[in-house]
């Protein structure tokens, strides 16, 4: 690996080399070709904003790439009206910038994006937006990544780079199942990544699939606007109260594992809950046999952290269903045979990663679901300068850490190959 990156180190200053890069300026039809001395970054969600920091604050050049027209887009264009962030806001902070103080312990979502626009002024981090990585390949002649973008109106443009970090998110493409009936279905269907406010949804019958966080939260916005929602829970799940003992659950579980083992840090959290909010299998809502911060940490699976949900299924103004059969023109019937009439269906069905459909690797990601093999804390690196940020299922937290540890390790190579800075200095950015 050493013997390959002096042989890289030396072909980016190697004047016949950089002729031969710049040859690749292909004629108007083909791809246009950059060669960028830096790392390039896929994606300006906070991962990728938090990787440009860290890198600029190691004296590495990086350029995002960005599909849509904004930073972080999940955020501003895929979320809901009333969401807040529900860690608190010590927990979210991306590195070298902390929240300003008068910021909300759980910070709105326009606070969050206030933030995350001040943070991307602040590191002078300019993403060329409007240009969609579709494929990414390793080059092992030239000793550099490939990467191909497409623009508006179908423009490619191949850039040519010595650092790939991955910023795509785990959250990339929303999953909607697909149901027996569904071209039938008469009323209105979305996934929770279109859904703005209950606003819309006044007086309406409407089916909520899936009690994530995300599900739980549109029903208690839907009651909040006076529309009648159904949850339909098809497996366990934990629901925890988002604070117990005067201080956030989460930071309590930090703390309690800092001097407990998981299982009895998981057996109080349990304890507490069952006091604060009573049994929830009552409620339709069975616990796993797994305790929370144990299913967390070997499914991946996000206990639902409550922000008044559950009250409103105890009230019946939430009523919670079993898994969908099928759907008629109006109407639900669900696997225990009842059928139900719905004038509207948002999927609350979750996210998953798009790597797997432009990254031509298959080494450090897995085809099956577009994460890091190896599991946190040791899925940021891969090999011949690929790295990976925000894939720890860990959310903000995760991804602060990948970013220091990835600007870390370029730094180190950049140090090594220290004739780049000359030729960036000379060389106008792409
Ligand atoms: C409703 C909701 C609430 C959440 N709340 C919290 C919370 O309170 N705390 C927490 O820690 N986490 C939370 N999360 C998890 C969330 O994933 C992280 O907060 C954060 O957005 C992850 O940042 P990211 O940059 O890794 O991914 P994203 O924010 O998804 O950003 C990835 C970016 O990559 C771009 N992109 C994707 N594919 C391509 C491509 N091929 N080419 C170019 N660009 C591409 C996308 O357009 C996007 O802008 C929440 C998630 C959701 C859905
Ligand atoms: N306030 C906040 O900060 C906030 C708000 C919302 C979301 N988030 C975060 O955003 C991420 C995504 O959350 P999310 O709630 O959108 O997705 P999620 O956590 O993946 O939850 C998806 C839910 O849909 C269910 N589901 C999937 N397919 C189904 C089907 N065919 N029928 C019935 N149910 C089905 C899943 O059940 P199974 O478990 O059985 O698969 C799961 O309960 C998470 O990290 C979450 O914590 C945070």
């Amino acid at each position: 690996m050493d013997c390959l990156r002096e042989i890289e180190g030396k072909q980016a200053h190697d004047p016949i080399f950089i002729e031969k890069m710049s040859k690749l300026s292909l004629p108007s039809s083909l791809p246009r070709c950059v060669y960028f001395p830096g790392s390039l970054i896929v994606g300006a969600g906070p991962s990728g904003l938090a990787a440009a920091a860290c890198l600029k604050d190691k004296g590495v050049p990086s350029v995002v790439l960005e599909r849509s027209n904004c930073i972080a887009s999940l955020w501003q264009l895929k979320t809901y009206d009333r969401l807040h962030l529900h860690l608190p806001k010590q927990f979210c902070e991306l590195p070298l910038m902390g929240f300003p103080t008068h910021f909300l312990t759980y910070p709105t979502k326009q606070q969050f994006v206030d933030y995350l626009e001040s943070y991307a002024r602040r590191f002078d981090i300019r993403p060329r937006f409007d240009e969609t990585v579709s494929r990414a390949e390793y080059d092992s002649t030239i000793g550099f990544w490939r990467v191909t973008s497409v623009g508006l109106k179908g423009k490619k443009t191949e850039y040519v780079c010595r650092w790939l970090v991955v910023a795509t998110g785990e959250n990339a493409e929303a999953v909607v199942p697909e149901i027996e009936g569904m071209r039938e279905f008469g009323g209105d269907i979305r996934h929770t990544s279109l859904y703005k406010s209950g606003e819309e949804f006044r007086g309406k019958r409407v089916l909520v699939v899936g009690c994530g966080n995300s599900g739980m939260e549109v029903c208690l916005d839907l009651c909040n606007h006076n529309a009648k929602p159904s949850l339909v829970v098809r497996d366990t799940v934990h629901v925890l109260p988002r604070e117990m003992l005067g201080r956030s659950t989460f930071g309590l579980s930090m703390w309690l594992l800092k001097w407990l083992p998981m299982r009895l840090v998981d057996r109080l959290l349990l304890i507490v809950s069952w006091l604060m909010i009573g049994d929830t299998t009552r409620f339709g809502l069975d616990r796993p046999r797994l305790g929370p911060l144990q299913l967390k940490n070997l499914s991946g699976k996000t206990p639902v952290l409550d922000v008044g949900t559950l009250a409103k299924i105890k009230s019946g103004d939430i009523k919670v269903r079993p898994s969908i059969k099928r759907l008629k023109r109006h109407a639900v019937e669900f696997v225990n045979g009842k059928t139900e009439n719905f004038d509207a269906i948002i999927f609350a069905t979750g996210y998953k990663s798009n790597v797997p459909s432009w990254l031509k690797e298959r080494k450090m990601f897995s085809e099956k679901d577009g994460y890091p093999r190896r599991p946190f804390p040791n899925g940021w690196k891969g090999e011949c300068g690929l790295y990976a940020v925000g894939f720890t299922k860990r959310g903000l937290l995760g991804t602060s850490m990948d970013a220091l540890r990835i600007a870390e390790d370029i730094q180190r190579c950049w140090k090594q190959e220290s004739k780049h800075h000359y030729f960036w200095h000379q060389s106008s950015s792409p």
